[in-house]
């Protein structure tokens, strides 16, 4: 499978891009012309203007990002289209919508909606039809300090830990925080409403926020002279007891960087700890908790990938991902302003 997907992008030459994130397996990283993390890969696919196949190693926002970035005449394709992002499931249009009145009614209008990039195109759309904008954790302290110079809140959305630990690293208190619930459709303070800079939505990455504060200190006590870094979509608890916490290419970057026989504890997806550890052996490498994997990264597989090109090969566009015209129109203007404040 491997000979037959070389032998496919050779074949294909520029009209063919296989991108992939961090947190993809090993032989799928190996096959791919760029790897990087969210914010990486979404530029890549905006400047890219060759590829008419763009194949998206990684999950359902990527590839809907890569669609709303891209020209008319490219196609990006999902090689395991049941790859979803459950963070991203916990917020859509019409909950934000509802959200939105609801918020605006009790704090006023001066609020700038701020999505992750993990979230669904109609999310995006919802931002950029109020002003806002998207975010990823590569860019999460420029994009929300210029929310903060642009109106008096933001409403941040759908990872409450993103939101949480990009504003205390800016210097907003924690009581300042107010947080959505969209089940019960109520706002949560800890302060009086008009001092409210945050509001968060009440989403997470379940990979992420089951890394404990306990792990953290177990993992400290064994292993004292180790730097612990994790990935800012864990809770705010862990983070601050952390040496440093950041994207995926940060995590990359703080042992890429570091000298031999340096110790370092990483909390983030299994791929991608795993191949740190492969890359650099003369460097002690552990996974914070070793149940850290994102089941719908891991979906993409050769089979999946080889029948993926195949299927291009002959025209056959059934693993394409498309986002309509009109959410894609609103949607580009929050991605638009993210870019171009990274
Ligand atoms: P990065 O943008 O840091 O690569 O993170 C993406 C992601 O899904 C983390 O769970
Ligand atoms: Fe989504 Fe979490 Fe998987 Fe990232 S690790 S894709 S946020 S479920």
């Amino acid at each position: 499978m491997i000979n037959r997907i070389k032998e496919i992008k050779n074949q294909l030459g520029e009209d063919l891009l296989i991108l992939a994130h961090h947190y993809q397996r090993d032989e799928i990283v190996q096959l791919a012309d760029a790897v990087g993390d969210s914010l990486k890969l979404a530029q890549i696919a905006e400047e890219n203007k060759k590829a008419k196949y763009i194949v998206f190693c990684g999950v359902h926002f990527m590839a809907e990002t890569a669609d709303i970035l891209s020209e008319d005449y490219q196609r990006v394709f999902l090689p395991a289209p049941t790859s979803g992002c459950p963070m991203a499931d916990m917020a859509d249009r019409e909950s934000a919508e509802k959200a939105w009145d609801i918020i605006t009614g009790e704090l006023g209008d001066s609020i700038c909606p701020i999505t992750y990039i993990n979230s669904k195109a109609e999310v995006k759309a919802f931002c950029g039809v109020h002003e806002g904008t998207a975010v990823t954790s590569g860019n999460a302290e420029k994009v929300v300090k210029w929310g903060l110079g642009v109106k008096d809140k933001i409403l941040f959305l759908p990872d409450q830990n993103l939101g949480k630990n990009t504003a205390v690293s800016l210097g907003v208190d924690e009581k300042y925080m107010a947080l959505y619930d969209q089940n019960t459709e109520k706002l949560i303070y800890s302060c009086e409403p008009s001092q409210v800079k945050m509001i968060l939505w009440n989403g997470y990455c379940h990979v992420h926020h089951k890394i404990t504060p306990q792990k953290v200190e177990e993992a400290r006590k064994a292993n004292p002279h180790a730097k612990i870094i994790v990935h800012p979509e864990c809770p705010h608890e862990v983070v601050k007891m952390c040496d440093g916490a950041g994207s995926t290419t940060y995590l990359i970057k703080a042992v890429e960087n570091s000298d031999a026989g340096s110790k370092w504890i990483v909390g983030t997806e299994f791929n991608l700890v795993r191949r740190l550890r492969e890359r650099f052996t003369d460097r002690d490498i552990k996974i914070l908790d070793t149940g850290s994997i994102c089941t719908n990264m891991n979906k993409t597989s050769l089979e999946n990938l080889c029948e993926t090109l195949e299927e291009i090969l002959k025209g056959d566009y059934r693993k394409q991902i498309t986002v309509d015209e009109k959410t894609a129109r609103e949607a580009v203007m929050s991605l638009n302003t993210m870019l171009s404040l990274s």
